[in-house]
Order: C-alpha cells, then structure tokens, then sequence
C-alpha cells in the first residue's frame, strides 16, 4: 500500500459529485493500492446534504478511505492537496449555452485558485469540470502564480469519449478499436471534434473527413452532445462527466498509451493558438504529466474551425478580465 494521498472535489453534495466520489472511494481513480483522504467541499447551505454523503461513504466501508473531511472552509478542504476535482457550479438548463454560466461561475473560481495557492501542494493535479470549464479553469490558474500552470486542466474528456462513441457506432465496433480522435479548442458548441489521424481496428480512416457524415453528422453530434442530454433527461449529464473525470485523472496519474484530449494552458503550443487560453489539444499522458502531440498538420478547413473555437476562448477571457 502507498501513502495515503488527498483528494479534494467541490460540488460534493451535487449531481456529478455523487456519481464520482464512490467509484473514487473505491479505487477507479488511482487503483486498489492507494489510500485516500477524501476532502469534500460545497456551499454551507450544503452542509447537511454533504453529512449525508459522508455517512453513506462510511457506510459502504471502502477499504481505501483513510479519513473523509466536509467543509465549505477552502483552506481546509485544499489543505496539502494532491488532486483536486473542481466540480461545484451552476449547470446550465435548456436553451442556455455554457458561457452564459460565466458571469455566476466565473467568481467561484478566483477564490478556489487562491485557497490552492495558499494551501495545497504544489505539485497538485487539478481538473475543472464546472462550466464553462475551460475559462473557469484559466480563473483559477491565474489566481494560483506559485503554481505551474500545466497542473491545471479543464475537462474535455467527456467530449472526447462522446467522440470514440460515435464512431465506434458508425463502424459497428468497440471502443477499444477506435484511436487517436481529437477534441480541440473549448468545451462548448465551438469545439472541434477532428478524425484526421484517427484508425479504427488498426487502419487509418482520413477519408471519413469527406463523408458527409462528417460534417453534417459526427462533428454536431458531439458539438451538441450535453445539450441533447438536457433536453432528454432535463438535467445535465452526471454519471457520464463523472466517469470523464475519473478517467482523466487517472490516465494524467497513471499514464494512457492512446492520445487524449486535454483542456491546458495554450503557452508554447506548437499549433499557432494564442498564449494564455485553456485550450483543448491532443496530449499523451506518462510518467504523471502530459505532452502535446507534435507534428500534426491541419488541413484549412480544420484551421478555420479551429479559429471559431479560438476566438470564443478569447472573447470569454476578456469577459472575466476582472478575475484573472
Ligand atoms: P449540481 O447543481 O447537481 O451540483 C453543483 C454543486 O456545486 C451543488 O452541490 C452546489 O451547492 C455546489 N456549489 C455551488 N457553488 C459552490 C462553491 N462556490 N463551492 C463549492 N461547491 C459549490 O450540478 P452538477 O450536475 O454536479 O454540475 C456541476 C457543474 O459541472 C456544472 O457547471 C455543469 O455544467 C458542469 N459540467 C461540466 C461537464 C464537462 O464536461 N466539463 C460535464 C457535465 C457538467
Ligand atoms: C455536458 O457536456 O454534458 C456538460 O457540459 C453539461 C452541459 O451543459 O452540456
């Protein structure tokens, strides 16, 4: 057995945080040999809420939990914090887009970035879910200079598995046999869900970018995916983001052989996006710390997709100017 490690997740009294903490209690996250103290964070009108979350972890009598923490006090909840899940903001309802979020979610995280800076360990692993995630997750990095931007991710896995998805359906295979999709740019219905480099069983299918399944098909599908499941369930996706962010953090701790798609700081990234954006980009995990994937070549028409996603980016950063 390791030492055990801390793991902090706000937003623990709600949707996706129920779904999460137990396959995280019980060992999906990190695996069957790491102890964990469990850090859950929410509101204090959540408190009792919480209460009841913690007596039914204890309940389930996870042979990893060391010890499990309620708070809303930040500085308690990021105390030497090794992995936080920041998870606690408003979802959006029908007819919303994600960045109309930005003006209540957007203040949650400056604090959250400070208390980490304050608190946490340095080399801390965070992962923004909270939405718009991938300005939320810039908020909370520019409020936290001591430490290195790359520890900051926002999530874009959830896209990426909707990807794999989509096309293992349309090859009617698995989505063990379907690699190397990429989802770039924001975690909204700018993304851009890219099959240029995938294969599926071994063989690569760059043809399927002139099907008109493609472009009239996958890439909205995926663009519009949490959407479509507002409307369905009438809440938004939980189980499935909570599965995302698991997944994301254990192949960022533990490693992954197939390319991911990562929400990180933009700064020396060899495809021509602007500096100081959270931007999705084909990464590979080892060693626990990503890379980006090089030499990829993007067609123009990727590129102009790519300058769409781009520029919302832009525009939602300077939107929250005050924060940063
Ligand atoms: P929810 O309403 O069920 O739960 C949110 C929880 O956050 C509540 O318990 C609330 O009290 C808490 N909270 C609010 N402000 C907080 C703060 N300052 N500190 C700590 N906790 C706070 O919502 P949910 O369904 O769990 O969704 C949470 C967020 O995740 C939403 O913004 C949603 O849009 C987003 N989301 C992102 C993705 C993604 O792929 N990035 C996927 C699904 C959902
Ligand atoms: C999702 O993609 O399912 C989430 O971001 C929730 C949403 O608002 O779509």
């Amino acid at each position: 057995m390791n030492d055990p490690v801390n793991i902090a997740i706000t937003g623990a009294a709600g949707n996706i945080a129920y779904s999460a903490i137990f396959r995280i209690a019980s060992g999906d996250m990190l695996g069957l040999d790491q102890p964990i103290n469990l850090k859950l964070i929410d509101i204090e009108p959540a408190m009792n809420s919480l209460k009841g979350v913690k007596f039914e972890l204890e309940d389930c009598a996870f042979p990893l939990i060391n010890s499990i923490t309620t708070t809303f006090d930040l500085n308690v909840g990021f105390e030497e914090c090794d992995y936080a899940l920041l998870i606690g903001a408003k979802p959006r309802m029908k007819g919303m887009e994600r960045k109309d979020l930005l003006k209540d979610n957007g203040r949650i995280f400056k604090p959250q970035g400070k208390a980490i800076n304050a608190v946490a360990n340095k080399n801390i692993k965070i992962l923004v879910v909270g939405n718009p995630a991938n300005t939320n997750a810039l908020i909370a990095m520019h409020n936290a200079p001591s430490i290195n931007p790359k520890q900051f991710t926002s999530m874009m896995r959830l896209d990426h598995d909707r990807s794999l998805a989509q096309v293992a359906n349309k090859y009617k295979t698995s989505v063990n046999e379907v690699k190397k999709v990429i989802v770039w740019g924001n975690h909204s219905n700018t993304q851009v869900p890219d099959l240029s480099y995938s294969e599926v069983c071994g063989k690569n299918i760059k043809e399927i970018i002139n099907e008109p399944w493609y472009t009239s098909d996958f890439i909205p599908r995926v663009q519009n995916r949490g959407a479509e499941i507002i409307e369905a369930r009438g809440l938004s996706s939980a189980a499935s983001a909570a599965n995302a962010a698991i997944t994301h953090m254990r192949d960022w701790a533990l490693g992954a052989n197939d390319w991911l798609s990562i929400g990180q700081i933009s700064n020396d990234n060899p495809f021509g996006i602007s500096d100081n954006l959270m931007f999705s980009f084909p990464s590979i995990c080892k060693n626990g710390s990503y890379e980006f994937i090089k030499n990829i070549n993007m067609s123009e028409k990727l590129n102009d997709y790519i300058k769409v996603t781009e520029q919302e980016l832009i525009q939602e950063r300077d939107s929250v100017l005050d924060l940063l």
